[in-house]
């Protein structure tokens, strides 16, 4: 179980590897349950301050395991939404909510799941190699790890639903016009580009950003008016601390800030 998905830490950052290869790193529910331990553990460590997630072999994910999750569908809507969809919801609100910045390594095939994991992760890079679709349509239901919520986001109503209805698959520069991904590279210049971007982030207060995050990610969600009452009340969270007092005398003393994440 441990082996699902690798965790290696470079210097503040933690780097996870989906890892059943020869499954495409399809989400069994073990992989899963697998990677929100280790978010967990992320979270709790004050000296990691950034996650890649990534893929071994050549996908990124394939998507939920459907052998494993018709399982549960055989059993009926009960089980098939508690095993399977609450899990899988959990997961990329999980990401999408992370108080830390989580940037996919889109290193291949990133379909169904694999492509919904991009979509609620923070920040995401693609190899010129990425493949995505979301092809659930195709197995006879609408995506489930919120699929049909987040692409409509980030990239409109029509153009998510020609993604959702047709199950055809695209290019890593089509998921960059769709803001699924923020930038297309080189296969092998794919982990420094996301270590580039963790690398840019981390010059700031890890409480910032944490802060930033809360505000986009739940503003997204309401109205302008309650986005504005949200971010009001991420910055006056920020206020007390030593890091905004410190980001603003360095600014003014010029010199660089020392910061304490509190
Ligand atoms: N769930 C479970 N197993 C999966 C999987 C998934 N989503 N995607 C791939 N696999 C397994 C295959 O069963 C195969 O295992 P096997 O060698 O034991 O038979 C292995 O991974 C390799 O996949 P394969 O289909 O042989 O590779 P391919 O290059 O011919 O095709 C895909 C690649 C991605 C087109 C194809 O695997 C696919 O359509 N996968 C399902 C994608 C999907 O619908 N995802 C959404 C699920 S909700």
């Amino acid at each position: 179980m441990s082996d699902l998905v690798l965790m290696e830490v470079h210097r503040s950052v933690a780097v996870l590897t989906l890892n059943r290869p020869d499954k495409l790193n399809a989400l069994s529910y073990a992989l899963v349950d697998r990677l929100m331990h280790l978010l967990d553990m992320i979270e709790d460590d004050a000296a990691l301050r950034a996650v890649i997630l990534t893929g071994a072999g050549r996908a990124f994910s394939a998507g939920a395991d459907i052998k494993e999750f018709s399982e549960s569908v055989r059993q009926g809507p009960d089980v098939a939404v508690r095993a399977f969809v609450r899990r899988g919801q959990a997961l990329t609100a999980r990401m999408e909510a992370f108080p830390k910045p989580i940037i996919a390594a889109v290193n291949g095939i990133a379909f169904g799941g694999g492509c919904e994991i991009t979509e609620a992760v923070h920040l995401a890079v693609a190899s010129e190699t990425a493949v995505f679709a979301k092809p659930e349509i195709a197995i006879g239901i609408p995506p489930t790890f919120g699929g049909t919520q987040r692409l409509s986001r980030l990239a409109g109503r029509k153009r998510a639903l020609e993604h959702l209805l047709t199950g055809d698959t695209f290019s890593a520069q089509r998921a960059c016009e769709l803001g699924v991904v923020n930038r297309v590279v080189p296969p092998d210049e794919l982990l420094p580009a996301a270590f580039d971007l963790a690398g840019r982030i981390l010059r700031h207060s890890p409480l910032t950003a944490s802060r930033i995050i809360a505000a986009v990610t739940r503003g997204l969600n309401a109205s302008i008016a309650e986005g504005l009452a949200i971010e009001s009340e991420q910055f006056a969270r920020m206020v007390p601390t030593h890091d905004v007092r410190e980001a603003l005398d360095a600014w003014i003393g010029r010199r660089k800030p020392e910061y304490r994440g509190c």
